[in-house]
């Protein structure tokens, strides 16, 4: 392995996989590593599951509602090029951790179900992939079952994705009558091989080339035959691969396979390594200067987009996901956050697929897990000098307010730490009232409050009670001086609170009366606190980005 950052850079491909929930994300997570020769056994990602739902009892709303909430990195080299799989949340109440994961990815596999094709869900991840200008490989999933047309499915993605449909393969029929799929690049036929229940391995035979003695060897004519037209139809009408267009986002290399039957995989992966981008440069303040930061700067950079608490519940463990920009980070390096907070990462973790390691060194591209006693935050930038910073990293607003309550009053204490110690991954945001009472916690989702109920049961013993708040957003206060802001906090005291960073929050009643006091008093600002570093997102972020109440 070379020690140059650059060259090992260029054979990173760190993307994330979004789908609508049951659209096989999970089965082609597994697919894809079997593939990837980082697990050798179909159900190792099921069994990793069950493994981390024994330790923690939360996941059982995973079990209970087929949903994956928690994310995680996979990290597996195949062919040359190192992939970094990150996996997103699928539930709509997580979308603001799915966010986050994927400012870490450089690239997406959009799953479409073949016979649904785009669903709600899929439409609003793409839209934040978009936002953020991630390119995105389609992979049209569950082939072996009746799909809809091809034509009709790529026509959808155009249509409703704004977006040019390149398919790479060209698949002969569906359902009972699926036979495989033509190479549109090489002319060759890929067979479909339906693989028994438990059978190991991979479903596609040895290619036949057109003009070979086998060519379509076993096809039944009728699909024989309309393989041949709509494939030719397709190579006629519709976009040809193009790198440029792909990578800026205009146009979707379009896979199709089946992620349960192992077929087409190969073939994805292959796609990815071929044309997924490596980590690109990331804008960047750096020494007050507005840069981009690439791969080869000249010392290690980066960002943490996702805590995870209490992932070893017996050690009351943060683990920071970080992900590197830049350099080459070597294990024992001193990392500071750009406030000056230094991090000596001793013990960094690396998530293969089916176990954590000690990474003795990252490239760009790669994420690392850095365990912290709750030094870090979602956002940071980490540098060996302290002096980058990149932007693009929000922090929501929450929807959803409701005061908590702990069962047992003499617990109260440990109430607070729990759920300050769980706000820091960011779903949650816990908020004190300056006059006193009961935390009100703050989060995007429903969702997030039922995880949150079984985590403080599973991690900390604690039997919580949610119940309505009479507000209905959170508003981060700044102001110009000090005397404006305590003015503001004295007159709204009775709506004021603090976060776990102690910085001063208004709580609104209603949208309206946010829209009220932005036009009144319009010297004061309402970003989060750490604003200054994040960018804003563009209004049309389905994502309810975080609003000021009046502009700086
Ligand atoms: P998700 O993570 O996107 O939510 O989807 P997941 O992989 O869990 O897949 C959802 C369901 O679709 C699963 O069935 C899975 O087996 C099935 N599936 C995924 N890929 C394919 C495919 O290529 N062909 C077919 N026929 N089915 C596919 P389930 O019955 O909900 O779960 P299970 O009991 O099979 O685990």
């Amino acid at each position: 392995m070379s020690a140059d950052p650059a060259a090992e850079a260029a054979r990173r491909r760190t993307f994330a996989i979004i789908s609508h929930p049951d659209a096989g994300k999970t089965t082609l997570t597994e697919s894809l590593l079997l593939a990837g020769g980082a697990i050798h056994l179909a159900g190792a990602v099921a069994a990793r599951g069950a493994a981390r739902r024994t330790r923690s009892d939360w996941m059982k709303i995973e079990r209970e509602r087929g949903i994956s909430v928690s994310s995680s990195v996979m990290m597996f080299e195949h062919g040359g090029e190192v992939f970094n799989l990150l996996d997103t949340p699928g539930h709509e109440d997580f979308s603001e951790d799915t966010y986050r994961t994927l400012t870490a990815a450089d690239s997406a596999i959009m799953v479409l179900d073949a016979a649904k094709g785009i669903e709600p869900q899929t439409l609003k991840l793409f839209e934040v992939c978009r936002l953020r200008d991630i390119p995105i490989t389609t992979f049209i999933n569950k082939m072996d079952r009746e799909a809809q047309d091809p034509f009709a499915l790529l026509d959808e993605i155009h249509s409703k994705l704004a977006m040019d449909t390149a398919p790479m393969y060209w698949p002969a029929a569906s359902g009972q009558r699926f036979a495989g799929m033509l190479d549109l690049t090489r002319d060759e036929f890929v067979p479909f091989k339906r693989l028994e229940a438990g059978e190991d391995g991979f479903a596609s035979q040895e290619r036949q080339k057109r003009g070979g003695a086998n060519f379509l060897e076993g096809v039944r004519d009728d699909v024989r035959a309309e393989l041949e037209e709509t494939a030719e139809l397709a190579r006629e009408g519709l976009p040809k691969f193009d790198l440029k267009a792909f990578r800026e986002g205009h146009l979707t290399p379009v896979y199709f396979g089946s992620a349960l039957r192992r077929f087409g995989i190969p073939e994805l992966l292959a796609g990815l390594g071929a044309h997924a981008p490596s980590p690109r440069p990331l804008p960047a303040t750096s020494k007050g200067q507005e840069r981009e930061i690439d791969p080869a700067f000249g010392e290690v950079t980066g960002f943490i987009f996702k805590i995870q608490a209490n992932m070893d519940p017996k050690h009351r463990d943060r683990v920071g996901f970080f992900r590197v920009s830049s350099g080459r980070f070597q294990r024992g390096m001193t990392l500071k956050t750009a406030a000056g907070k230094a991090i000596n990462v001793h013990n960094p973790l690396m998530f293969m697929a089916q176990e954590r390691e000690i990474a003795d060194e990252a490239f760009p591209g790669d994420v690392i897990g850095i365990p912290n006693h709750g030094g870090l935050r979602v956002g940071d930038s980490l540098s060996q000098s302290g002096d980058v910073s990149f932007r693009g990293i929000p922090n929501f607003a929450p929807e959803i307010l409701k005061r908590v309550r702990v069962r047992d009053p003499l617990k109260q204490k440990h109430l607070r730490r729990a759920l300050e110690s769980l706000g820091e991954e960011g779903v949650t945001q816990v908020f004190k009232p300056v006059t006193g009472g009961d935390l009100v916690v703050g989060a995007v989702g429903q969702l997030q409050f039922e995880v949150l109920d079984e985590r403080m049961k599973a991690e900390y013993g604690l039997e919580v009670i949610f119940e309505p708040s009479p507000y209905q957003a959170a508003r981060w206060v700044s102001a110009e001086t000090r005397a404006d802001l305590e003015a503001f906090t004295d007159k709204s005291k009775s709506q004021m609170a603090a976060d776990v960073d102690e910085a001063p929050v208004f709580l609104g009643k209603s949208a309206w009366e946010i829209g009220y006091v932005q036009e009144k008093i319009r010297r004061y600002a309402f970003p989060p606190p750490r604003s200054a570093r994040f960018k804003r997102l563009p209004a049309k972020a389905l994502l309810k980005p975080l609003r000021r109440i009046c502009a700086l």
